[in-house]
Order: C-alpha cells, then structure tokens, then sequence
C-alpha cells in the first residue's frame, strides 16, 4: 500500500470561475425542463436554462461530438439488457446508505479550506445520487455536476429533478480549467483498462490549477471485488467481468497525467441500511443489494423476499475484513471488519456492511509564483 497521509491542499477558490455568481446548490432541482433522452441538444439548453453557470463551463462543439450510447450498457434500461432500473429504484429507496464514504469523497476532491462553492464533476453520476446528498445543509457547499456516459441515467437523473450531463469520463465536454474538483467513484472499474489513462488525462486537462481528482475503487482482490466476481457476476442479467484498480496503477494513473502530491489511502465506505426489527435491517440491506446489482437470478430462484434474505446472507458471509489479510495493514483503523446489525431504539434497527475502498487524490499544479 502507498498511502502518503494526509491530503495536503490550498483553497479551491477558481481561476476561471464564470461570470455569473454561483447559486447555492438546493436552488435548482425542483421543477426542471423537460429533455428527450439520448438528444445532447436538449439536454444542453435546458441546462442553460436551469444552471447557466455550469453551462457556460461546456465547450457546445465537443459536446455535440460526442459520441452516442448504441452499445450495450450496464446502467442502461432493462429494455436494452442493462439494470438501469433497479440500479436507480436502489437509490431512491435508500439514498443516504452510502453517505459516509459520499462525506469524505466529497471533503477529498473540495480540499480542506473548501473554496467558494467549487463546482466539482461526478463523472459517474448515474442518476445524481451524490448531487442530491450533497443538498443537505451538513454537506460542503459545493456544485455537484452530475455526468454520465448512459443517456438513460442522464434521463433519470433529470426526471428526478438533477440537472445532468451526459458525456463519457474519457472524453469531456467541460472546456480546459474550467472546473474546480473531479470525481471519479463508484464505479471506476467499468471504464476499460486501455482508457483509464484517457480518464485521469482528462480530468487534468478540465480543471483549473490547484483543483483536485480523486479516484475510487473498490480495490483488486479486496471482499467487494470477490462479491462482484462471486454474487454479481452470476447473479444479474449483465454479468460483472471488469479489473477493478490496484493502489500502483491508480498512482501510476495521476502521476502520469501530471498530478502532484498523489496520495492513496484505503477509506470506509459502507452500506447502512434501518430497519423497524433486526430482521426488517437484514432484509433491507439484502434487498438494497439486490436492486443496486440487480440480482435478477436470484429473485427468480427464490421470489423476492428470499433473494434479499440470501443476497443479506452472502454479504454477511464475503465482506470480511481483517485489515492484514487483506493487505491495508492498519488502514481499517477503528472501524468494522464485519456486517453488523444493532438496535438504536425500542423499534429501530441499523445494519452496517462494511466496505473499505481505495481513494488516491491528486492536484493540478500551479503555475510556479502564483500558488
Ligand atoms: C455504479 S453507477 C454509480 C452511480 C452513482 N454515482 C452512485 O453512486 O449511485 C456507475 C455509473 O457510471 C456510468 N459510467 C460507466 N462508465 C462510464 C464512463 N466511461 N463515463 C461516464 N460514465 C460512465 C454508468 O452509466 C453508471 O451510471
């Protein structure tokens, strides 16, 4: 493991910050124009219309370039062989499960002095998880951009009142320095391996000096990637054959791309889930993990409610850590290394699964004389 320590950082006050002032983030988000899913020239002036200050950050010409989605796609609809649906049915059931991995992302790409509402990309937002947690008042004040590659996450994304961009991480349609943090998370091993330079490079190439990307995954040979590999793979109509980052290549990445002062540390990142019993907190983590990787062949192989009771069990029984054995020496620190189900009041049950991830951090250079 290579972690460093602490992220060092400056302010994220931007340099290219556009001409109009910066709203809070909670102002947008209510009734938003209608878009047709799959046409960027809609897409495009009803974020004008909505967000003119992130819109005017988009360079228009590499936006209508882009590429469509016509291959199969994951987080596409189910219609299409994706499990887009359940995926986002997931979210909207439980939408803070995942906020304590959510809080330090977020602290880790706005930078310890935070900066002046610093507009940071979710370059794999789906359908806006982490813009619309990040509304609450207890979360940096920052814009979160949400951008997918899959037009029918964009779609979702907008029809449950997050404005979106769809663009691929390996092919931005932000203009150069424009923003001020970007984000790569949940998810980062479905970008293939040839084109994870191209993501980093990209990322560079989009934020203002000083700015800030970070890079999540779900590290090679870790618990989660076995249950991706054991339980998703077998399980969900899509299948999840895809290298998840070791701690090197994820350094080598943003070290390549020119970032300095690269760190990479493990972080906790788990799922947490209530329940009115201990069984209800059971069955609600198994069937959170059922909608979000669409375990379809379990559901089929035992209705429902037995596919959340056996996905609770599998889980229980996969995500084990131990900290040496899994190779991050004392990165667990205090926390979990085990599902834990425990009462917080006469009717209120929390179930904890614990995930570590990996996370490296990196910042854009300034120009000598100016930092
Ligand atoms: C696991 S989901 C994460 C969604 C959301 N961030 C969350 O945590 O719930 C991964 C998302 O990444 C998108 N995605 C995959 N590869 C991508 C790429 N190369 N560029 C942009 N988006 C991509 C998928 O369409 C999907 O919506």
């Amino acid at each position: 493991m290579t972690g460093h320590g602490a992220v060092t950082g400056e302010s994220a006050r931007g340099v290219h910050r556009p001409a109009c002032a910066v709203p809070r983030q909670g102002m947008t988000g209510h009734t938003l124009p209608r878009i047709v899913t799959g046409d960027q020239r809609s897409q495009l002036r009803a974020l004008r219309e909505t967000w003119p200050h992130v819109y005017a950050l988009i360079d228009e010409e590499r936006a209508l370039a882009l590429a469509t989605d016509g291959e199969r796609d994951d987080f596409g609809s189910a219609e299409n062989g994706g499990r887009g649906e359940s995926y986002v049915d997931a979210q909207q059931a439980h939408p803070e499960a995942r906020i304590i991995g959510i809080r330090h992302l977020m602290a880790l790409v706005v930078g310890p002095t935070g900066g002046d509402r610093p507009v940071v990309l979710d370059l794999l937002g789906g359908d806006g998880l982490l813009h619309r947690v990040c509304l609450r008042p207890d979360m940096p004040d920052a814009t979160v951009v949400t951008c997918d590659a899959a037009s029918f996450m964009v779609a979702r994304a907008w029809a449950a009142g997050v404005p979106a961009v769809w663009q691929r991480a390996q092919r931005q349609v932000f203009r150069s320095g424009s923003v001020d943090g970007a984000l790569l998370a949940y998810g980062s091993h479905h970008v293939p391996e040839p084109e994870r330079q191209d993501v980093a490079d990209e990322a560079w190439r989009v934020l203002r000096p000083g700015g800030r990307f970070v890079l999540h995954d779900f590290a090679e040979g870790s618990p989660v990637a076995t249950w991706f590999l054991d339980v998703v793979d077998k399980q969900s109509v899509t299948g999840h054959r895809y290298a998840h980052f070791t701690a090197d290549q994820m350094r080598e990445c943003l070290v390549r791309s020119g970032f300095c002062t690269v760190t990479t540390n493990w972080m906790f990142d788990p799922i947490v889930v209530t329940g009115t019993s201990k069984r209800a907190a059971r069955a609600a983590l198994g069937r959170y993990l059922v909608q979000m990787y669409g375990l379809d062949k379990l559901v089929a192989a035992h209705g429902h409610e037995g596919a959340s009771m056996v996905a609770f069990e599998l889980a229980r029984r996969i995500f084990r850590f131990d900290g040496i054995g899994n190779g991050m020496g004392d990165g667990m620190g205090d926390h979990v290394g085990e599902c834990v189900v425990e009462r917080l009041g006469p009717s209120e049950w929390r179930c904890v699964l614990p995930r570590f991830a990996l996370v490296a951090v990196g910042r854009k250079p300034e120009p000598p004389g100016t930092a």
